[in-house]
């Protein structure tokens, strides 16, 4: 396959998503996902910016990370888009990296705000590896605003507190959000701020998930609505050990269970590719939802998997 191939691939593509976005009000979306395998990059329309990831395929980026085969790859999505080459933000997406997707590029860049669903988020497409909102979860961020009336809402390993802003939009009574990562609080904070969200009524919180779940369930805390989005992998000094999603998510479901009222929602997701969910307490019901969660313009399918898990009653 020739660039030529994958630009008019690329403006065939940029030209569908672009018209189905607009239909639905949406800013910020994918119009090229590895659609032709030997350009494996993901390219990202936020606004009036793209991001473009490129994927290495195992331990050697081999053409993929060719500096001038890269060079050439954002010019023509700089030309096929009509955006000019700063409006492009090229990133290296490398597996030596899984579980460190948080580092910092040590480009500062600009942050700009984008709308979703009625609201107004902060992105920056240069700072660090992700943007500050992460365009695979926008179904989930509106199936939980529709679930949040009255609720009182937990969001774990928050990030920049997308979950968070779309259930205080949609109507929810308190929420506490919680992360490890200062910088990734601060950036929340300024969310919530965006967003009008009382703070008085919807509180960020720094803790190790595992530990906070720990201490609020023997404070004997409750929750109607709960959100659990952690890394695949993580490691941080603030932490009493690396986590690891398939080892620790038994756990973590089990003290979301004690947190749940009866009747309650946990929405479980992770992007591990391997995963296999284990030992779920008999108090909840699981229904994998991941056909919905996973936006249309995502032609990988198995960008992440999702659980709804409800709280039985009796
Ligand atoms: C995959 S992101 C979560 C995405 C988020 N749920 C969303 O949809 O925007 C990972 C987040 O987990 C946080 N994190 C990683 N390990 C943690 C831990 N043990 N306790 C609390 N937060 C943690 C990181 O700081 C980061 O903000």
């Amino acid at each position: 396959m020739a660039l030529e191939d994958f630009a008019n691939r690329l403006a065939r593509n940029a030209r569908h998503w672009r018209k189905w976005a607009r239909r639905r009000g949406i800013e910020c979306f994918r119009i090229y996902d590895r659609d032709i395998p030997e350009f494996a990059f993901a390219v990202d329309i936020y606004g009036t910016h793209a991001h473009l990831q490129a994927y290495d395929r195992g331990s050697d980026m081999g053409q993929v990370g060719a500096p001038e085969f890269l060079a050439q790859i954002h010019a023509t999505v700089a030309r096929v888009l009509e955006m000019e080459g700063d409006a492009v933000v090229l990133k290296l997406r490398s597996r030596r990296h899984a579980g460190e997707q948080h580092q910092k590029t040590g480009v500062h860049g600009e942050d700009f705000v984008v709308n979703e669903g009625g609201h107004r988020f902060l992105v920056n497409l240069h700072a660090y590896l992700d943007t500050g909102l992460f365009l695979d979860h926008r179904n989930t961020r509106t199936l939980v605003a529709e679930e949040a009336r009255g609720r009182a809402f937990l969001n774990l390993f928050c990030y920049t507190a997308s979950f968070t802003v779309y259930a205080a939009g949609g109507g929810a009574s308190s929420s506490v959000s919680v992360d490890l990562s200062n910088t990734y609080l601060e950036w929340a904070a300024r969310n919530l701020a965006l967003n009008a969200v009382d703070r008085h009524r919807h509180s960020l919180e720094r803790a190790d998930v595992l530990r906070w779940l720990e201490q609020a369930v023997e404070a004997g805390r409750s929750f109607d609505l709960i959100v659990l989005d952690p890394p695949a992998f993580s490691a941080s000094k603030a932490m009493q050990q690396v986590f690891d999603v398939q080892r620790d998510h038994p756990l973590l479901l089990e003290r979301c269970a004690r947190l749940l009222a009866p009747g309650g929602v946990l929405y479980f997701s992770n992007n591990l590719r391997s995963f296999r969910l284990e030992r779920v307490p008999a108090v909840l019901a699981a229904e994998e939802i991941s056909a919905r969660s996973v936006p249309e313009d995502f032609r990988n399918r198995r960008i992440h998997r999702c659980w709804r898990l409800l709280r039985r009653t009796a």
